[in-house]
C-alpha cells in the first residue's frame, strides 16, 4: 500500500475537546511542529457521533477532517465499534457479549458485543455507512481503520450467547457435514461422550465440556472465523459507499485470533506495538519480541506493514512503566521501519484529562504544549521519517530465511495434556527467532499455509500439528534443495489434533525414527556435546534413532546416553535437521550460526555483531541497512566496507561506532 508519503501521527481523540475550540486549534499547529501529517479520527467516538439511536451527528467530524486537510494532515477513518454507547446497550443488551460462564456481560469496557448478534450487526452498519457516505466524497480520508484491536477487551474473547452457539454448531455441520465425521475427528468415543445431535454440541466452558481437544480446536477457529465475518460485515458496509482501502489494528501474538487468516480481508496490515522497554537492564529479549511481532506483520501480505500505534512515552497499565530513556523513541520508531513498516503511528496525541487512559504517554502532555522532551522526540522522528522517505518507500525487507508459527499449532499444542503442560510456543519460538535477530538475519514468519519456496532455510520449532498436505510440501522443500530445521514434539498430530500412526509423516526427510519423550524434573537434565562444547539439554529429550541420519549432537548421559540429541538428514537436494531435545539460546545461537553458513546467508554488514546489536535490510533500488543498538552504552562494530549514513551523509569505514540507543540508516557506498 502507499500513501505518497511515510506517514507519522497517531489516534487523534478530539470529541474530548469539542467544547474548547483553543485546543483544537493548538492542535493543527503542534501537530505541524511535530510533522504529523496523517491522523487516526473517530476510533471510540460512537456516543458523540450517534448520541441517541438513529440521530447522527457527523458535522464536527467533517469539520476536523477539512481543517486538517486544509493543514496538509490527512485522515484515517475508523469505524467506531470498539466502544458501545449506552443507549444501544440498554435497549438491546443482546448486542454485548456472553462470558464463559454464562452471563452477560454489563454495558462499559471495549469490545464488549457479541460478533454474531443480528442486532449489534444492523447497529454497525447504519453507522458505518454514514460515515462512509461522508468519506467516500473526502479527498483528506486515506484509508479505512476497521474497529479497534478486534477482541481485545475480556481474557477469553469470545461470546458464548446462544446466537453463537448455533452459529458454532452450523459452522460445525458444514466442515464435517455428519456427526458421525465430527465424532470420529474429536475421539468422541472416550469417556462416552459421542453426540448424537448438534444441539447437544456446546462451545467449551469451565463448567461443562473443556476437555475435548478436537472441541476446542474448533472453537478456536470458529472464533476466529466469526471475528472475520464480523470484520468482512463493516468492510462490506463502509464499501457499498467508498473504495478506501480498509485496515484494522492487529496486537502481538493475540493468542484467541488467527491473524493470518484476518489478514485476507484487509488490504494492508497495521499493528500496535507497546514494548516493554527498559523492564530490565538488558533490552535484548524485549527487542526480540518486538522484532518478531513486526516481522509477522510483515510477512503475512510479504509487503509494508503499518506501525498504527505505539507510546511516545510511557504506558500507564504496566506494573513498572519507565520512561523512554534518550534515544529509545527513536530506536524503538525506527526498528518498526527497519522490520518494514512504512508509518509511525502513535496513541495518542493529546492526553484526556479523565477515565483510564489519563496517565498514559501521548505526544502532548497535560502540560507544557510543545516544551516537553516527549513532544521533541517526537518532531525527531518525523523529521527523520521525511528525510528518508523515499528510501523508505521504495524499499522493503526480502528475506531468504523463514519461520513457521501457526495459530492452529499453538491452540492445540497449548491445549493438550501431556508431555508437560507448561508447553510455551512462544517462549520457544522467541529462543529459535533470537538466533536469528543476534546473526543479524531477516526472517520472514509465516503459517503452514504457506509457501516455502524461495527460501533458503525454514525452521518450524515446537510444530505439533500438522496441518493437512504440510508434509508433503516440506518434503518437496526440502528436495528441491530447501534446509528445513523441526524440533521436538513436531508432527504429532493432524489438524482435529487425532494422533498420527505408524511413522511420524516426516520420517524419511528426517532420517530418524521417533519413539519416546522424556519430560523429567531438573534434577535429571541432560547435556549433549555440540562441535566439540558441552551444552545443557532438558524438560524434553526425545529418544530418537537414527536412520538414514547422522547425529550432530548426542545426550551425554541417562540410559539414552549416545543417541541422537540433534541429527542432521541429508535428503534430495536439500537438508533436514531435527533437534530432539529443548536446548538454551547458547546451542541455538551456535546451531543456527552452522545452518545459516550452509545456506550462504549472512547479515548485511557481514560483520560479526556484537552483543544487543543487530541489523536488517529492506532492500530496493537502495539498500537501507538498519543498524540498531540496544545497549544504553556505545559500542563498536566491526564491518567490512565502507558506508554512508543515509540521513546524516556521515560516512564510514570499516569500524562503526555506535551510540547508545541508537539507530543508523546505512546505505553501502
Ligand atoms: C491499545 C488501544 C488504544 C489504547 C492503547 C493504550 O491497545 O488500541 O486504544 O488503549 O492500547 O496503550
Amino acid at each position: 500500500m502507499e500513501f505518497g508519503k511515510v506517514l507519522h501521527g497517531g489516534d487523534y481523540n478530539p470529541e474530548q475537546w469539542l467544547d474548547c475550540p483553543e485546543v483544537l486549534q493548538e492542535d493543527i499547529e503542534l501537530m505541524k511542529k511535530a510533522r504529523v501529517n496523517c491522523v487516526t479520527l473517530g476510533v471510540f467516538s460512537w456516543a458523540v457521533l450517534e448520541p441517541s439511536e438513529g440521530e447522527y451527528r457527523l458535522g464536527w467530524l467533517e469539520e476536523i477532517i477539512d481543517r486538517l486537510y486544509e493543514n496538509g494532515i490527512y485522515t484515517v477513518l475508523a469505524t467506531p465499534t470498539g466502544g458501545m454507547p449506552h443507549w444501544l446497550t440498554s435497549r438491546y443488551p443482546e448486542t454485548m457479549q456472553v462470558r464463559e460462564d454464562g452471563g452477560r456481560n454489563l454495558p462499559g469496557r471495549r469490545h464488549n458485543f457479541c460478533y454474531t448478534s443480528v442486532k449489534m450487526r444492523e447497529k454497525t452498519r447504519q453507522i458505518d455507512q454514514k460515515l462512509a457516505q461522508m468519506a467516500g466524497k473526502h479527498p483528506g480520508i486515506l484509508m479505512w481503520h476497521i474497529s479497534n484491536e478486534m477482541g481485545g477487551n475480556f481474557s477469553d474473547s469470545a461470546c458464548h450467547c446462544e446466537q453463537c452457539q448455533q452459529a458454532f454448531r452450523e459452522w460445525l455441520r458444514e466442515r464435517y457435514g455428519t456427526l458421525e465425521a465430527l465424532n470420529k475427528a474429536w475421539w468422541t468415543v472416550f469417556w462416552s461422550h459421542v453426540y448424537t445431535d448438534w444441539e447437544q454440541i456446546h462451545s467449551p466452558v469451565p463448567r461443562g465440556e473443556c476437555l475435548l481437544h478436537g472441541l476446542n480446536l474448533d472453537w478456536h477457529r470458529f472464533v476466529t472465523h466469526q471475528m472475520t465475518d464480523f470484520l468482512k460485515w463493516e468492510i462490506a458496509s463502509v464499501r457499498e459507499y467508498s473504495a478506501l482501502p480498509a485496515t484494522s489494528n492487529f496486537m502481538f501474538f493475540f493468542k484467541p485470533l488467527d491473524y493470518f487468516k484476518m489478514q485476507k480481508e484487509l488490504d494492508v496490515v497495521s499493528w500496535d506495538s507497546y514494548p516493554a522497554w527498559h523492564k530490565r537492564k538488558d533490552e535484548v529479549p524485549v527487542a526480540v519480541k518486538a522484532a518478531a511481532y513486526h516481522s509477522m506483520m510483515r510477512s503475512m501480505k510479504k509487503a509494508p506493514f503499518m506501525l498504527m500505534e505505539s507510546v511516545p512515552s510511557m504506558v500507564n497499565w504496566r506494573e513498572n512503566n519507565p520512561l523512554k530513556r534518550p534515544g529509545m523513541h527513536m530506536l524503538s520508531s525506527m526498528q518498526a521501519v527497519a522490520h518494514g513498516s512504512n508509518t509511525v503511528q502513535y496513541f495518542q496525541w493529546r492526553k484526556g484529562r479523565g477515565a483510564f487512559e489519563k496517565f498514559h504517554g501521548a505526544v502532548l502532555d497535560h502540560k507544557n504544549g510543545e516544551n516537553t522532551r516527549t513532544f521533541r522526540d517526537v518532531a525527531g522522528v518525523g523529521e527523520r521519517l521525511e528525510k528518508l522517505d523515499t528510501l523508505i518507500r521504495q524499499s522493503c525487507n526480502q528475506p531468504k530465511a523463514a519461520m513457521i508459527f501457526d495459530w492452529e499449532n499453538w491452540w492445540a499444542l497449548e491445549d493438550s495434556t501431556g508431555p508437560r503442560l507448561d508447553m510455551d510456543y512462544q517462549k520457544v519460538f522467541l529462543q529459535h527467532y533470537r538466533a536469528f535477530w543476534e546473526a543479524g538475519i531477516d526472517v520472514d514468519i509465516i503459517s503452514m499455509d504457506e509457501e516455502l519456496e524461495g527460501y533458503r532455510l525454514v525452521t518450524a520449532p515446537l510444530n505439533y500439528l500438522y496441518k493437512k498436505g504440510y508434509a508433503k510440501k516440506v518434503e518437496q522443500y526440502v528436495k528441491n534443495g530447501g534446509i528445513y530445521i523441526t524440533t521436538y514434539w513436531s508432527g504429532i498430530v493432524d489438524e482435529t489434533d487425532l494422533c498420527f500412526t505408524g511413522e511420524h509423516p516426516l520420517r524419511k526427510a528426517l532420517g530418524i525414527r521417533q519413539e519416546e519423550i522424556d519430560a523429567p524434573s531438573e534434577e535429571f537434565s541432560n547435556c549433549v556435546v555440540y562441535q566439540g562444547k558441552e551444552y545443557p539439554a532438558g524438560r524434553f529429550c526425545e529418544v530418537v534413532y537414527a536412520e538414514t541420519a547422522k547425529a550432530a549432537a548426542v545426550y551425554e548421559k541417562d540410559f539414552y546416553k549416545g543417541m541422537p540429541a540433534i541429527s542432521e538428514n541429508h535428503y534430495g537436494e536439500g537438508t533436514v535437521c531435527y533437534l530432539a531435545a529443548e536446548f538454551g539460546q547458547e546451542l541455538l545461537n551456535a546451531f543456527y550460526g552452522e545452518c545459516l553458513k550452509q545456506a550462504g546467508l549472512e547479515n548485511p554488514l557481514a560483520a560479526k555483531l556484537p552483543y544487543g546489536v543487530t541489523v536488517s535490510e529492506r532492500k530496493g533500488e537502495t539498500n537501507l541497512i538498519f543498524l540498531q543498538n540496544y545497549n544504553e552504552k556505545t559500542v563498536e562494530v566491526e564491518g567490512s566496507g565502507s558506508y554512508k549514513e543515509a540521513d546524516t551523509g556521515r560516512e564510514w569505514q570499516g569500524r562503526i561506532e555506535m551510540e547508545p540507543f541508537e539507530c543508523k540508516v546505512l546505505v553501502k557506498k
